[in-house]
């Protein structure tokens, strides 16, 4: 669909800020947005906001005469091809379901024929409690799409699901809906990625591992898909669901993971994010190794694994753009650059392991490429990742 229109509802939660977000996305899709504001939302992000970002006149009332004599809200509500309601507050959820219509987005919401995707943020306990769920499973019945906030921590200091997910993945979710914004900049592209850590084997039950918890490597996924990219994820060990959109190849080990790789070749663009075991067990054991009781230990000698980054820049099917990450506790920059110039790499995106990164919900990179450093500030791992994206969305273009 070209130029889809989306009439978005703006909610009354902090989370609201994002939506300016979402808005941006979605014009830089080419999508066209249409705001709604409600009474609450308007206490976290002004109309002139929405009204700059949207390049639209942002609708905040029933009563207004001049708007209701242009164009009558039910008018507004049938034009959109699909309405979306972001941040969708415990209070609007309600609404929703009961059919209630005392303000305009809630009169909107009601007298709509398309399609409807509400994105819930609230906090933890109002996610959980029994009215919210019956109301989310009214709707989720009467055919509104209802996404499942994301889990962490909260703006009220709680943690737990009831955030809202992050703009690159209710844009994924508005694809998934049929409105694929007119083509995204890596339309016709192929993103080959890997993620997450690899197991090597020891014996039939033990194994070598390492903290990589493959989120940044599927946000990078998602973000890519998002993008409008074909997507093709060869992860390890993780659990994580797979993003919308986005082809996935379990594997366990580091030859398994090389393999994977070369069978998904040709791409465009290859995002190694995976924390690869750097060794292997040399011979692993066909049966579970048993102490003897001499309180000897078993000598495990360790092989070097394929280095897979540095043999798909060697590769004559070398993607057009190959980015490789680094993880490092110390002198982050400089060992970034020395590895971009060992693994022929075009840019390394280097990260300081040394805190929470590995498993945790933010990073900050340092996106290393041969013609200087970007440092980007802390983030989430979904906001690094669109960040990157559009980088190299750029590079390709
Ligand atoms: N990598 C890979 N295959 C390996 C090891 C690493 O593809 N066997 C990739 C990672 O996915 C990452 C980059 O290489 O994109 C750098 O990984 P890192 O573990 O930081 O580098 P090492 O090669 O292990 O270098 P060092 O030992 O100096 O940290």
């Amino acid at each position: 669909m070209v130029h889809p229109k989306i009439l978005l509802i703006v909610g009354g939660g902090i989370a609201a800020y994002k939506s300016c977000e979402l808005v941006r996305l979605i014009r830089k899709a080419g999508g066209e947005v249409t705001c709604v504001l409600t009474e609450g939302g308007a206490k976290f992000v002004t109309a002139m906001t929405l009204a700059a970002l949207s390049e639209n006149p942002v609708h905040t009332t029933l009563w207004d005469l001049k708007n209701e004599v242009e164009m009558g809200h039910i008018q507004l509500s049938r034009q959109a091809d699909l309405v979306v309601v972001c941040p969708a507050t415990a209070d609007l959820l309600a609404k929703m379901a009961a059919g209630i219509a005392d303000d305009l987005a809630t009169t909107l919401l009601l007298a709509t024929d398309k399609p409807v995707l509400a994105v819930p943020a609230m906090n933890v306990r109002m996610w959980q409690h029994a009215a919210t769920r019956r109301n989310v499973a009214t709707l989720r019945a009467s055919e509104v799409t209802v996404l499942d906030p994301d889990e962490g921590a909260m703006a009220c200091g709680e943690y737990g699901p009831g955030r809202l997910p992050e703009p690159p993945a209710i844009m994924t979710a508005i694809a998934r809906m049929g409105i694929q914004p007119a083509p995204g900049p890596l339309t016709g592209r192929h993103v080959l990625i890997t993620a997450g850590p690899t197991h090597e084997a020891i014996d039939p039950v033990r194994y070598i591992a390492n903290r990589s918890s493959g989120k940044q490597g599927f946000a990078i996924a998602q973000a890519a898909a998002a993008a409008g990219a074909r997507v093709t994820l060869v992860a390890g060990p993780v659990i994580l669901s797979t993003p919308a959109g986005v082809t996935r190849i379990d594997v366990e080990s580091a030859r398994e993971m090389a393999s994977a790789v070369e069978a998904a070749l040709p791409a465009d663009i290859a995002v190694m994010v995976a924390a690869v075991a750097d060794w292997r067990v040399a011979g692993t054991a066909d049966h579970k190794i048993k102490k003897d009781g001499s309180g000897a230990v078993p000598p495990l000698q360790l092989v070097e694994n394929p280095d897979i980054l540095a043999e798909l820049c060697r590769s004559s099917r070398r993607p057009s753009l190959v980015v490789g990450f680094a993880a490092e506790t110390e002198q982050v920059v400089a060992h970034a650059q020395a590895k971009l110039a060992r693994k022929g790499a075009d840019w390394i995106v280097a990260n300081d392991v040394s805190g929470d990164v590995m498993g945790g919900e933010a990073n900050t990179v340092h996106i290393v490429t041969p013609a200087g450093v970007e440092s980007l500030n802390e983030m989430p791992k979904a906001l690094v990742a669109a960040a990157l994206v559009e980088r190299m969305a750029d590079a390709l273009a």
